[in-house]
């Protein structure tokens, strides 16, 4: 079934039925490689799946959940290898959504879940969208409205006693670095298929995405008909030109929470490309600028 949590909706399953796991990657078309985040109710709920070795991972847990922060722990043996794909490390959260936090405290089993689009896809951050795309495959949708963040956790974990952020998302680093000082960025950018969550090309419309000077790009596309991705004021208008508008007044927040659903307008509107421009580099605008990267591709 699909889940809804403050970041984006999730495709959900009993992370300790290796039956009801191996759904996931069938109904997402997931590659067995790119493994999977447990969702659970609380830091105590938590302890029963994975192990809390450095007390930092454990403060950030105190302070964020439930929230936007997925953490990478040593997983205990009650974890099917299915789920992390073999790895030593477990991702957890505690999703920030009371309808989903009421089904994890109820039946009491942690929820292994991918954001629930088909793989490389744009994450849906409304039911519609999951009903779209995935709704003949899966059972239910739990309706509890759209995302309120927009864009997926952050993840972060430790590797030889420096804390690593392996995915921009919805919790600035700007936070979590007032709780335990400096972290290192390990966002891949490669294709690697050892980390395919952050694979170049990912989150990706059907549509051409170009990232640049949104002026310049105009002008070397004419005569197509053209969306805008813009922040704040809309400097070019025109005939074939459509506007989509992250946020008026330049809020980051409002931005996030809009940008995957843009992106699917933008695939089912009659523009042949998209065109965007990254966001100042502050707060959410970094996940924000990662995610559009990686659409551009
Ligand atoms: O906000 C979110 O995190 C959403 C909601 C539903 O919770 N979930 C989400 O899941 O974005 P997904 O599967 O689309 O992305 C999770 C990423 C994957 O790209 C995977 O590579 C990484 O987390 N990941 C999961 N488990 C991992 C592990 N054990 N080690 C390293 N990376 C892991
Ligand atoms: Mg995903």
């Amino acid at each position: 079934m699909a889940i809804p949590t403050e970041t984006v909706y999730g495709l959900a399953a009993n992370a300790l039925n290796e039956k009801a796991v191996l759904s996931i990657f069938e109904a997402k078309n997931r590659p067995f490689f790119d493994p999977l985040i447990i969702h659970v109710a609380s830091i105590e709920s938590a302890q029963k799946y994975a192990t809390f070795t450095d007390e930092r991972l454990l403060n950030l847990a105190k302070t964020f959940w439930p929230g936007p922060l997925t953490i990478l722990l040593p997983k205990k043996d009650i974890i099917p290898g299915l789920v992390t794909s073999g790895l030593e490390r477990v991702a957890v959260r505690v999703p920030d959504h009371a309808l989903t936090l009421s089904l994890l405290e109820k039946t009491g089993v942690p929820l292994a879940a991918p954001s629930a689009n088909p793989f490389g896809y744009v994450s849906p951050t409304e039911p519609s969208h999951v009903n779209k795309q995935l709704g003949d495959k899966i059972s239910y949708i739990l309706d509890g409205g759209a995302c309120t963040v927009g864009i997926e956790s952050t993840i972060i974990g430790v590797e030889e006693n420096t804390l690593c952020i392996y995915r921009l998302g919805g919790l600035e680093i700007d936070a979590i670095e007032k709780i335990v000082g400096k972290v290192e960025l390990r966002i891949n950018n490669s294709s690697d298929p050892k980390a395919p969550g952050q694979l170049k090309s990912h989150y990706a419309p059907r549509k051409p995405v170009l990232l640049g000077n949104a002026e310049k790009l105009v002008s070397q596309n004419e005569g197509k008909r053209i969306g805008i991705l813009c922040f704040g004021e809309e400097k070019i208008s025109g005939k074939n030109i459509r506007s989509f508008n992250l946020s008026r007044n330049k809020s980051m927040k409002e931005a996030a929470i809009n940008l995957f659903k843009f992106l699917r307008e933008a695939d089912e509107s009659d523009i042949d490309l998209l065109i965007a421009e990254e966001l100042p580099e502050q707060g959410l605008g970094k996940a924000i600028n990662d995610r559009l990267r990686r659409a551009a591709s």
